[in-house]
């Protein structure tokens, strides 16, 4: 959407006058390092070209009103700075609502005007690539130009995680919005989700696409069931500490855990525990073979990834597991795996320029004779973190 478009679109809605502020917010998609953010391990995400525009202007009384360019027939959600509470009813805008709620929180910071905002995005509904955390990410930056703040854009990624887990109520971990907030063209970021510490690692893909193939499932249960995840390792970590000593499944290398395993008193929370740490070396291990230009070892270490995720820590199913399995099938795909929580949807993959299409047309023909409706595909690229746009 161009500046232009975002512009008319903010006028026909909330009326010509004042210029708005605008801002644009990635999504992002997540190379290898899955589940292992809240078990203080590494991930290797980037932000993408694709995300949420933001157009938005303050109102003379305390009304919060939003549009969504997406949901048209929703009309205005209009809101309130006098009630911040989480309201169910008023479904995406709690995204937004929860940063107005959370900026007050954490720094004190209240809005002393209300707010007209436009948003429209093309990140696929339910496909995984974090459309929530580009909308938190986004509203934080839209804060700061509204009223002169100027929170930087890892703590506005601190911010919006602070609000999806305490006004959104799901507990995830940093990665997605510190990539989006951190993103950077053409690299992804190697995050230590321990210390924050972090380093963008070029992606030099020469000759190859980065192509992501959407399940299109409903996701009813992704919610409840990541939680139970999270206390999975938390209870798995509980029963290790009772004979090492160690602050996180993701401090663990594997001989380690290895040795110590039995402390684990339950088989599922010991593959719970060991796709954990063996995720997060490998994820060390898979940076370190794209540094040194290995694109292929690189590639094995995706699909290995996705059977942990498959067979230790369970979060794939029919869907993604067909979109995997006939994805390795093809020749010139260089690495396929599930990305994002699991649970339905989508798959990133590294693909030959050559072979693209023929991936496109034998994974889809195949996903859909076999799941009974159709997957999406698209192509994507690398692009900067959340910014005025
Ligand atoms: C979701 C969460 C992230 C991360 C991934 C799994 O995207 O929001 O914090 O835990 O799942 O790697």
């Amino acid at each position: 959407m161009t500046k232009e478009e975002l512009r008319e679109a903010f006028f026909k809605q909330y009326g010509a006058g004042e210029e708005p502020v605008y801002v644009f917010s990635p999504g992002r998609v997540n190379l290898i390092g899955e589940h292992t953010d809240y078990n203080g391990g590494h991930v290797f995400p980037c932000a993408l070209t694709i995300g949420t525009y933001f157009a938005a202007r303050k109102r003379a009384d305390r009304k919060v009103r939003f549009f969504s360019g997406n949901y048209p027939q929703a009309g205005t959600v209009e809101r309130t700075l006098d009630s911040l509470d989480y309201e169910k009813s008023k479904g995406f805008t709690n995204y937004p609502m929860g940063m107005i709620w959370a900026y007050g929180v954490r720094y004190g910071l209240h809005a002393d005007a209300g707010m007209d905002v436009y948003l429209w995005g093309n990140i696929p509904s339910a496909s995984g690539l974090s459309s929530s955390a580009s909308v938190e990410v986004g509203m934080g930056k839209v804060l700061n130009l509204l009223f002169g703040w100027d929170i930087p854009n890892q703590e506005i990624a601190l911010c919006g995680q602070y609000s999806e887990n305490n006004y959104n109520g799901v507990n995830c971990g940093i990665m997605d919005q510190f990539a989006i907030a951190m993103g950077k063209k053409d690299n992804a970021i190697f995050l230590d989700t321990a210390t924050l510490e972090y380093e963008y690692a070029p992606i030099a893909l020469s000759g190859m696409k980065i192509v992501i193939a959407c399940t299109n499932k409903k996701r009813g249960l992704a919610d409840s069931k990541y939680n139970e995840r999270r206390t999975e390792c938390e209870t798995a970590l509980a029963e290790l500490q009772k004979v090492i000593d160690v602050n996180a499944l993701g401090d663990l290398d594997e001989e380690t855990f290895e040795a110590n395993k039995d402390a684990i008193k339950d088989p599922v929370r010991v593959k719970r525990a060991r796709h954990a740490v063996y995720e997060n070396r490998r994820t060390v291990r898979a940076v370190e073979l794209l540094k040194g230009g290995d694109v292929a070892g690189f590639g094995r270490l995706m699909n290995d990834s996705h059977v942990s995720l498959r067979d230790d820590y369970e979060v794939t199913g029919i869907e993604l597991d067909t979109l995997v399995e006939e994805a390795w099938k093809i020749s010139g795909v260089v690495g396929s795996r599930m990305t994002g929580a699991g649970f339905g949807g989508c798959t990133v993959s590294i693909v030959e320029d050559g072979a693209v299409d023929r991936f496109i047309e034998e994974v889809g023909k195949n996903y859909e004779a076999k799941i009974g409706y159709a997957a999406s595909f698209y192509v994507v690229e690398i692009g900067d973190g959340t910014r005025e746009y």
